[in-house]
Formats: structure tokens, sequence, C-alpha cells
């Protein structure tokens, strides 16, 4: 099995994204670690527990809270994309605790405990995992697999016209993660996401049509974000997230990927956090693969046979 932490800013697909860290097979969550993004982070807490409610995993998996802002710049929310990021849905969450460890600390005791063979995907910004490696450089030696949801290459944002959510929110951090040597992937905002991880209505009615707790709670968690996309042209709900996690539960999953060296731009208003994806003319050495293509409909298999996981939750 393969030992994984998701590292998220939970809402919309960060709740599916952990639902596919929950429920693949062969996937063992060991924890889940909490950084400022997408809505509030108390908000983002909630959110994550609503998600292992549905998955049927309340207090099986620890949640781990981390950074409550970026390492430099004042927090910037999606909050006008996802709204409360789980579609106004509630549940009692009387007695449910957070552990007292600190997330970055966690990362670092989980990595020791897996010897080697823990992997990550950061599915927000990059502000826990750049606070582990300032913590511990050798962090990213001991990371067998970083997966990291964010920037584009081919310059077009989703939050300004250079740059995308998770690295505009952080740049600092995404530079530091950048610099640090891990094994990492990156999963592009675009054109990967836009083009290949967009469920329009026909896929979202045959979500619906599941009728699985499971795939309620996918059709309620994407509710605001659909209404957002398509308000702006996008056609149908992104999944760049959830896609983060399949790239590393199922490599198969990825047609087209290449090596380049990602570098993130924090000294311009105009293009902060912009990633510079250089490919082989630029001569400089790669630091990461970016992944290029997908088997899209391998992908949507993947969400919805996992959304057809029957769950009882309360
Ligand atoms: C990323 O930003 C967030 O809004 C999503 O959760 C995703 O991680 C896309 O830019
Ligand atoms: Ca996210």
């Amino acid at each position: 099995s393969i030992p994984l932490v998701i590292d998220t800013d939970t809402a919309q697909d960060d709740c599916v994204a952990i639902l596919a860290g929950l429920l693949t097979e062969g996937a063992d969550l060991r924890a889940i670690t909490m950084v400022a993004g997408n809505v509030g982070f108390d908000r983002q807490v909630r959110n994550a527990y609503l998600t292992l409610n549905a998955g049927d995993r309340l207090g099986a998996v620890p949640i781990h809270l981390g950074s409550r802002r970026p390492l430099v710049r004042p927090w910037v929310s999606a909050e006008n994309v996802h709204g409360d990021g789980a579609g106004g849905l509630d549940m009692d969450f009387a007695g449910l605790e957070p552990e007292t460890e600190h997330a970055v600390d966690a990362l670092l005791r989980l990595a020791d405990e897996a010897g080697g063979e823990l992997s990550i995907v950061a599915i927000g910004p990059l502000t826990n995992i750049a606070l582990a490696v300032v913590k511990r450089p050798e962090f990213a030696q001991q990371v067998k697999h970083l997966v990291v949801m964010g920037g584009s290459n081919n310059a077009r944002g989703n939050i300004t016209a250079a740059a995308e959510f998770n690295f505009y929110v952080d740049p600092e951090a995404a530079k530091i993660v950048f610099d640090a040597g891990f094994h990492v992937t990156v999963v592009p905002w675009a054109p990967l996401t836009l083009q290949q991880a967009v469920f329009g209505r026909p896929v979202l009615d045959r979500i619906a049509a599941i009728g699985t707790p499971l795939s309620d709670f996918f059709t309620r968690v994407c509710s605001s974000t659909l209404a957002f996309d398509e308000s702006v042209g996008i056609p149908g709900t992104t999944h760049p997230d959830s896609l983060s996690v399949a790239v590393l539960l199922r490599p198969d999953l990825v047609t087209k990927s290449a090596q380049y060296h990602v570098d993130i731009e924090t000294g311009s208003e105009l293009t902060r956090g912009y990633a510079a994806m250089s490919w082989g003319v630029h001569g400089l050495t790669p630091n990461a693969t970016v992944v290029e293509e997908i088997d899209a409909p391998g992908f949507e298999a993947f969400l919805l046979g996992m959304l057809a996981t029957p769950t009882t939750p309360p």
C-alpha cells in the first residue's frame, strides 16, 4: 500500500481528493494536514470532517492544523469561487477535536515513521510543505513522492492572468518547495485541468444518477464552483486536486509528462505566483515532472467508481 498525507485547503475538489485518498484500494491515508487557502481556516477543517463523515471514516484519519496564513503575505480567499466549499452541508461537529500536534511537526514525524516511503499530495498553497523544509531541509529527501497541484504551463492563470491560485496565495512557499530537491510531480491548472479534468453537465448527470450518499455529497460540494465556472465560461466543475491524488495512486492514468525546471515569481505584483516552467531549450537542470496529458476517460471512471462506494453516513 502507498502511505500518504494530503495537505489541503479543504473545499470542493479538495473534498473529492480526500475521498479518493480514503477509499482507493492500496492507499493508506495517514493524515490530513490543513493549510490556509480556499475558504476560512476553520471552515476548511469542518469541510474535512464532513468529508471523512461522508466516507464513513470519521475518527479514522487524524486532522492536523497547520499554517493559518501564508509565509509573507496576507491570506487571499477563493470564497467567491467555492462559497463555503461544501455546498452548505452541515453536521454535528461536537466532540470532534483535531490533533494537538501541528501539521508541520506531523509531516516531519510521519516522514520519519514511514522510513522513506511517505508520499504527500499537496493541493493547497505550499506553506506547510515549505515550513517543513525550513525546519528540516532533509525532509525533501525523506519524502518518496510529492505531488503538487499548482501553476500553469502555458501562463494561463485562474486568479490573475499569470498565476494559479495555490502558487499565487503563497509564492514564497512555492519557491522554497521547488528549490528544496523533492521528487516532485506537478499537476497544473492549464492547460491540463482546463482541458482534461472539467466535468460538464453530462458527466455531472451521470454522477447524480449513481445515487449513493457519496455521489450526493459530490454534487453538493461542487455546486458553488459549478455556478462560478459556468458564469465565467468554464463548462463544468474543475478537478485538479482529485486528479493529483489519482496521479499518485494511479500513475497509469498519466499519458504524457515531461521534465521541467520550475521556478516561481515572487518579485512582481503583476506576475506574482507565476510558475516559470522551463524545458530543455533553456538549459536549466530539471527539478520537477509536469503532467501534460492524462487518460481523461480513465480519470472519470476512477472518480465515478470511487463515488459508487456504498457508505452509510449517520
Ligand atoms: C486550486 O485552487 C483551489 O481553488 C482548488 O482547490 C485547487 O487546489 C486550483 O487553482
Ligand atoms: Ca485545493
